[in-house]
C-alpha cells in the first residue's frame, strides 16, 4: 500500500483533506488510509442517478456500510415503492437487507421485486411455520445491525408506540435490541394529528431514531405539507451516521462538548392558514450541525420548518415560530457552543386571527400589524447561562462588515459569520456561499465554497478555538 505524510501536503490540499475528515468523521490520518484503500483496492462507485436532489454526494464509498446488516420493515403506505431505490442505495454500499413487508405494504409493491432486489427471501408472516423453522422472529429481530422502518406508516407507529406485537413487523420491533431507526410517511393532515404526534413523542422518549419526514407535494393531487419520505439518500445517510456512533460519541476534537445550532426560517402564523417567512433553506444551518457532530460535539438543532432531512448524528427539535425556537433553545442552556444560523422573522402579526381572515367585498384589505419578535442570538449572548462560545450569522445586502461588526457588539457574540444575501449572489436557498468572520481580532475572508465545506471549515474553527483557548 502506498504512503503519504500529512506533514509534506501543500496548505490547500491540507485543508481540502481536513474538511473531508471533519465531513466523514475522520482522523487526517483514517481518511488518508481510506482514500489510498479505496484507490488501491476497489474502483470509486457512481450512483446511476444524479443524488443531487437529496443534496447528498455524489461519490460513495462502495465499502462505507460493508458488512452490515439492515433489517427492513416496509409497512403499507404509497411510498413503499421508494424502498427499491433504497434497498439498492444501501446493497450498493456494501450493506446487506433482509426484507420484511407487513400485509398492507405487499397492497403496493410485491414481496418478488422486494425480494429480487435484496437478494434475500422476505419474511412475512408471524405463524409461518416455513419462515419460524427457517429463522424466527426472534433471530431476525437479533441478527442485524439496525431495525429500519421505511416507510413507517401512522398505525404502524402508532403499534410501536403501544408496544403491540400483533404481527411478525410489530414483533420484530418489540423483540428487538439493535438502533431504530423510522422514517415516516404519510398525509400531512395524519402527521399534524394530535394522536400520531403524541405517538411520535413517546417513541423519541424510547430512544427511537426518526428521519423525516419532509415538506413537499403528496401522491395525493393537489395535497402538499410535512408527510413526505425522506428521500433514500438521506436514510442511507442517517444509517451511516447511527451505525457510525450514537449522537456524541464519536471521538473527535469536540467530544464531550454540547452544541446548540438553529436553522431555517421561522412560520410567523397571520391566521391558520398564512404566515410570515423567509427564504431561507435551512442548508446551512443542517450543515454546520452534522459538521459539529462528525467532530465529536453532541449536538441539538433547533430547525423551523424546512424541507431538507434531518442531518444524521444529530437530536432535532422542530420548531415553527420565533418564540418557539426561543423556547427550546432557552431549555437547552447551558451548552458550551451555540451557532445561531436561523434567518428568524424579525417581526410576527399583532394577534394572530384564530379563523380564517375573509376578504370583505367592497372593503380595504386588513392592516397587517407587526410586533417585534424576541432576538434569540441576542438573549443566548447575554445569558447568565451564555454558552463559552456563542456565533451568529449576519445576513445582509449591503455594508456586509460595518453591519456585523454592528451585530457583534450588539448581540454579545464571539463571531458572526457574515454573508451577502443580494438575490444575485444566490445564498439564500442555494448550495454555495461566500463568508467572513467577524470577530473583535478582525475580519477573515472565506473563498465561496459549498456550504457543507464551509460548515465543515466552520467546525474545524471551533475545534481549533477549544484546543488553543480555555473557553
Ligand atoms: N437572530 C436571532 N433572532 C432574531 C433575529 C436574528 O437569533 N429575532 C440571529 C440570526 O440567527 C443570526 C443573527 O441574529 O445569527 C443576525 O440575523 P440577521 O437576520 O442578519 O439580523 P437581524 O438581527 O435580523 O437584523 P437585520 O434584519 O436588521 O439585519
Amino acid at each position: 500500500m502506498a504512503s503519504i505524510t500529512i506533514r509534506n501536503l501543500d496548505e490547500a490540499t491540507k485543508q481540502l483533506l481536513r474538511e473531508r475528515a471533519a465531513h466523514n468523521g475522520r482522523s487526517m490520518e483514517e481518511e488518508v488510509r481510506h482514500l489510498l484503500r479505496d484507490s488501491t483496492q476497489a474502483p470509486v462507485s457512481f450512483p446511476a442517478e444524479p443524488a443531487a436532489a437529496s443534496g447528498s454526494p455524489e461519490i460513495f464509498d462502495p465499502l462505507e456500510l460493508d458488512g452490515k446488516r439492515i433489517l427492513l420493515i416496509i409497512t403499507g403506505g404509497i411510498a413503499a415503492y421508494k424502498c427499491l431505490d433504497l434497498i439498492r442505495r444501501l446493497r450498493e454500499r456494501g450493506a446487506s437487507v433482509r426484507p420484511v413487508m407487513t400485509e398492507g405494504a405487499r397492497a403496493f409493491i410485491t414481496p418478488l421485486v422486494v425480494g429480487a432486489l435484496a437478494n434475500d427471501k422476505v419474511f412475512l408472516e408471524l405463524f409461518s411455520r416455513e419462515d419460524e423453522q427457517d429463522v424466527g422472529h426472534i433471530r431476525l429481530a437479533r441478527e442485524c445491525d439496525l431495525v429500519l422502518v421505511a416507510p413507517a406508516t401512522a398505525d404502524f407507529i402508532a403499534k410501536m408506540a403501544l408496544g403491540l406485537a400483533n404481527d411478525l413487523a410489530s414483533t420484530i420491533v418489540l423483540a428487538s435490541n439493535r438502533p431504530l431507526l423510522v422514517a415516516p410517511a404519510m398525509n400531512p393532515i395524519m402527521w399534524a394529528a394530535p394522536a400520531l404526534q403524541r405517538n411520535m413523542q413517546q417513541l423519541r422518549a424510547d430512544g427511537v431514531h426518526v428521519i423525516g419526514p419532509m415538506r413537499g407535494e403528496m401522491a395525493e393531487s393537489g395535497e402538499a405539507g410535512t408527510g413526505r419520505m425522506a428521500e433514500p439518500l438521506d436514510i442511507v445517510a442517517a444509517v451511516r451516521g447511527l451505525l457510525a456512533g450514537t449522537p456524541g460519541t464519536i471521538k473527535g476534537p469536540l467530544a464531550g462538548k454540547r452544541a446548540i445550532v438553529t436553522s431555517g426560517p421561522t412560520h410567523e402564523p397571520i391566521d391558520p392558514v398564512r404566515y410570515i417567512a423567509n427564504r431561507s433553506s435551512g442548508k446551512q444551518g443542517h450543515a454546520i450541525a452534522a459538521a459539529l457532530a462528525a467532530l465529536g460535539a453532541q449536538v441539538t438543532l433547533v430547525s423551523g420548518p424546512v424541507t431538507i432531512a434531518d442531518p444524521a448524528g444529530v437530536t432535532t427539535l422542530h420548531v415553527e415560530t420565533a418564540r418557539e425556537m426561543l423556547d427550546a433553545v432557552e431549555q437547552l442552556l447551558p451548552t458550551d457552543i451555540a451557532v445561531m444560523v436561523a434567518a428568524v422573522a424579525d417581526w410576527r402579526a399583532s394577534g394572530a386571527a384564530g379563523e380564517k381572515i375573509k376578504k370583505k367585498p367592497g372593503k380595504a384589505p386588513p392592516p397587517l400589524q407587526l410586533t417585534e419578535n424576541p432576538d434569540i442570538l441576542k438573549t443566548v449572548g447575554h445569558h447568565a447561562k451564555r454558552p463559552a462560545l456563542v456565533v451568529g450569522f449576519a445576513a445582509e445586502t449591503q455594508n456586509l462588515i460595518d453591519n456585523a461588526r454592528g451585530k457583534l457588539q450588539r448581540k454579545g457574540a464571539d463571531w458572526i459569520v457574515a454573508n451577502d444575501v443580494s438575490p444575485a449572489k444566490g445564498v439564500m436557498g442555494g448550495d454555495r456561499n461566500h463568508v467572513r468572520i467577524v470577530s473583535r481580532s478582525g475580519v477573515e475572508d472565506w473563498p465561496e465554497m459549498d456550504k457543507t465545506s464551509v460548515a465543515a471549515r466552520l467546525a474545524q474553527k471551533i475545534a481549533d478555538r477549544f484546543e488553543t483557548t480555555e473557553v
